[in-house]
């Protein structure tokens, strides 16, 4: 009898609070808006007429994070220093505000995205969008050579970055479909690749490749890779390696410093709550930093790069001199004066961030994606959807993807829509599910759960009975498409 009132439910709605009220993270919600169900249903932004209506179950962080609460009087800041100093709001420090003047937003939030991405402050800038980074760090890092031209891959990455390595070969005359070597799981019903399969791949071109690009937490399989094991591996070959942070950058802890990394890139609209579209971010290791005053002949004194104003040094930056001297850091390969709107928004983010760590951030995630996890492997489901997503959590971050079986997609995710459950879906068959540390609850993912679970049934029996009375039909020499019997 004892021995049974110990096992708790975890089904049950006590379980999960009780588990909210001991997280020591959980005032955090309070600083984020989490959208309300007949918010997310209405097509205009008139405030719900409902007395008290009922917040929606956010698990989308891997695709757009939360509005803070900040933000909005951040963005009122800005926008009144700009309404009442005009050109003057680059200059002028605003006694009763947090934001930096303009000229120096840059500069404001490197120490805390340094913490966030585990660089040396002269590693990081902050700027441009993930994509135009990836392609910035590319015009220095991919520099093909007779011997050495290939790009090493992945077969599933992300389109923009698939097709800005395209590009790139093609830029530098390269026939992507000899250069591009991409990496594809070795069993095609599990998308994960492996550490030992991607060293092979390596070892296997490691003559002739010039760099090798891949995501640090995968987007549709959520597989974190082990970013430090494939740097130091690729690099012994003498082959340069960058990362494409978007799903792991404020999503678990990282060491780009330590691991060696040679460039890196990342949003800030994910983990990092910033709105959509918002600054990206760019690491250089600092071993490819160096600025030198003397440069031998023909050769600037740095590595070479695409160019731009802001990356030129600060002291001299508006004596209009048209000499191009870096600063001594990843800052040297920022292009433009940096969106402020877009700034405001990454320090509203970042001063949250500031009250936490990626280390208690991480212990909790752990611990919300591993009962996440329980949960769904209790539902017993196994005909109608599985995890593809690595069950060591150390292999994954936030997110897990759960692969339906075929035909239910669009109806579990029109049953979860409904009821106000957000997660986002990548055809054919996968949904992805990310509880972000920062506001997410274990009462948000047994609501999931449920509601999912909920929407699993009804999309099976509703395909079970089409496909009956498609049976019958057929048999009835009336042939009716699945679509107009759904
Ligand atoms: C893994 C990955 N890479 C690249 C991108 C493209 O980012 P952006 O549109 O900011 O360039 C995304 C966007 O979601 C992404 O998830």
């Amino acid at each position: 009898m004892a021995d049974q009132k110990e096992t708790p439910d975890l089904f049950s709605e006590a379980y999960a609070k009780s588990q909210d009220e001991q997280d020591p993270l959980s005032s955090f919600r309070d600083q984020f808006i989490i959208p309300t169900i007949s918010d997310l249903h209405a097509k205009t932004l008139k405030p719900s007429s409902q007395d008290q209506p009922q917040s929606c179950t956010y698990l989308c962080g891997n695709s757009l994070g939360l509005q803070p609460r900040l933000t909005s009087k951040y963005q009122q800041d800005y926008l009144q220093t700009w309404a009442t100093k005009g050109v003057y709001g680059h200059f002028t420090e605003i006694e009763d505000s947090n934001l930096a003047p303009w000229l120096h937003v840059d500069d404001d939030v490197i120490g805390d995205v340094c913490e966030i991405v585990g660089a040396k402050k002269n590693e990081v800038a902050v700027m441009q969008t993930l994509t135009a980074n990836l392609h910035l760090a590319m015009a220095s890092f991919y520099r093909p050579t007779e011997k050495r031209w290939k790009i090493i891959i992945e077969g599933k990455a992300f389109p923009s970055d698939h097709y800005a390595v395209e590009s790139q070969l093609l830029h530098h005359n390269k026939d992507p479909s000899t250069s591009m070597i991409l990496l594809e799981p070795t069993d095609p019903d599990n998308p994960i690749l492996t550490t030992q399969h991607i060293l092979a791949t390596t070892d296997e071109h490691a003559s002739s490749t010039a760099l090798l690009l891949l995501p640090g937490i995968q987007f549709y399989t959520g597989q974190f890779f082990d970013i430090a094991t494939i740097t130091a591996h690729a690099q012994k070959h003498g082959i340069l390696v960058g990362w494409d942070l978007a799903h792991a950058a404020g999503n678990l802890p990282l060491k780009l410093h330590d691991w060696n990394v040679d460039f890196a890139a990342w949003c800030s609209y994910k983990y990092l709550n910033c709105g959509p579209g918002s600054i990206g971010g760019l690491f250089v290791h600092e071993k490819h930093c160096a600025v030198s005053a003397t440069a031998e002949k023909g050769k600037p004194g740095y590595t070479r790069r695409l160019s731009g104003w802001w990356g030129s040094n600060k002291s001299s930056r508006f004596a209009m001199e048209n000499v191009f001297t870096p600063i001594a850091g990843a800052g040297g390969w920022q292009l433009s004066n940096p969106s402020v709107a877009d700034m405001t928004a990454l320090r509203a983010s970042l001063d949250i961030f500031n009250k936490t760590s990626m280390i208690a951030l991480r212990k909790k995630s752990l611990a919300l994606t591993g009962y996440l996890e329980t949960l769904l492997q209790q539902l017993d489901m196994e005909k109608t959807f599985s995890i593809i997503t690595p069950s060591d959590p150390e292999q994954r971050g936030a997110q897990l993807s759960l692969r339906l079986a075929s035909g239910l997609l669009d109806h579990v995710m029109a049953v979860l829509e409904q009821k106000g459950v957000v997660v986002d879906e990548r055809r054919p068959d996968v949904i992805r599910v990310a509880p972000a540390p920062l506001y997410n609850s274990w009462t948000d993912v047994l609501r999931f759960v449920r509601v999912f679970k909920e929407a699993c049934d009804e999309a099976s029996s509703q395909k079970e009975g089409s496909t009956e009375t498609s049976i019958m039909v057929e048999g009835g020499k009336e042939d009716k498409g699945w679509s107009e019997i759904k």
